[in-house]
């Protein structure tokens, strides 16, 4: 079975509950592909996850077409506790949010994340029963170096080193230099990482898991650049930050077509 589009909206540190609310309508009212819940769709050809802030997750999800699921940006690496202000995993699937962001370059840049933390909380929200959005990605400087694959599969290694079951696990390749900055990567420069990335997979975890995950792009992904983007064989989908909090995030899902 071929891999099935994936579409992440990461709303990240934004929104009030005004701004919320005009979003959940956007999200609601827009015309989309059958998206993904097995019991409502038995032809659905992608799967959308948006993903607010936590104060956000239980009104999004209860007012969120259902069809829609909801994510976290974060979780704790392990159980909860004495851990001020930190969210765990159980936590998240107490309240049946089924997603999480895990890794994103924002976090391990501003708050000094490694590639072993990120690992162990992958590993950790699994073990939970969520389902994990991974994120990996050089910066400009690593790429310029010549360094991209070497940055990117060293992320990707201390996952591999912690978990053995990859079906709840989507990879979102962002590079640093793309997010945020309207500097797209090309088609070619996606395809060619998302590529070398299933090899990655393919030689260090098995054939059957690099051919099965879902490898999606983010960094600058909008409704006039996705359908480029999305018809490279390796590119199975987007996770976008700032268009998710638009309009043009219903086009974004409409390029799974
Ligand atoms: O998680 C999303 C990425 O950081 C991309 O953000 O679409 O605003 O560049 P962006």
């Amino acid at each position: 079975m071929g891999r099935k589009f994936f579409v992440g909206g990461n709303w990240k540190c934004n929104g009030t509950t005004d701004q919320v609310d005009k979003i959940v309508k956007i999200l609601n009212e827009g015309q989309v592909p059958p998206t993904d819940v097995v019991a409502l769709w038995n032809c659905c050809i992608a799967e959308v996850v948006v993903s607010p802030p936590y104060v956000f997750l239980p009104v999004v999800k209860s007012q969120l077409r259902p069809e829609f699921q909801v994510a976290a940006q974060n979780c704790w690496v392990k159980k909860g506790g004495a851990f001020t202000g930190e969210v765990s995993a159980e936590m998240l699937a107490n309240l049946g949010v089924p997603w999480v962001i895990l890794g994103h370059s924002e976090r391990r840049a501003l708050l000094g994340e490694s590639n072993e933390f990120v690992g162990d909380k992958v590993a950790y929200a699994l073990s939970q029963g969520l389902k994990v959005i991974a994120c990996v990605g050089e910066t400009l400087e690593q790429r310029e170096a010549g360094s991209t694959m070497d940055v990117v599969a060293a992320q990707t290694k201390a996952i591999a080193e912690k978990i053995k079951d990859w079906s709840n696990v989507v990879i979102a390749y962002e590079p640093v230099w793309a997010i945020g900055t309207g500097k797209v990567a090309t088609p070619d420069q996606a395809q060619e990482v998302h590529a070398s990335l299933r090899d990655w997979l393919k030689i260090n975890v098995s054939p059957e898991v690099a051919d099965s995950t879902r490898i999606i792009y983010g960094g600058s992904v909008t409704g006039a650049n996705c359908k480029e983007l999305a018809a490279k064989p390796d590119v199975d989908g987007f996770l976008v930050g700032g268009a998710s909090l638009k309009p043009e995030f219903i086009d974004i899902i409409n390029s799974a077509t």
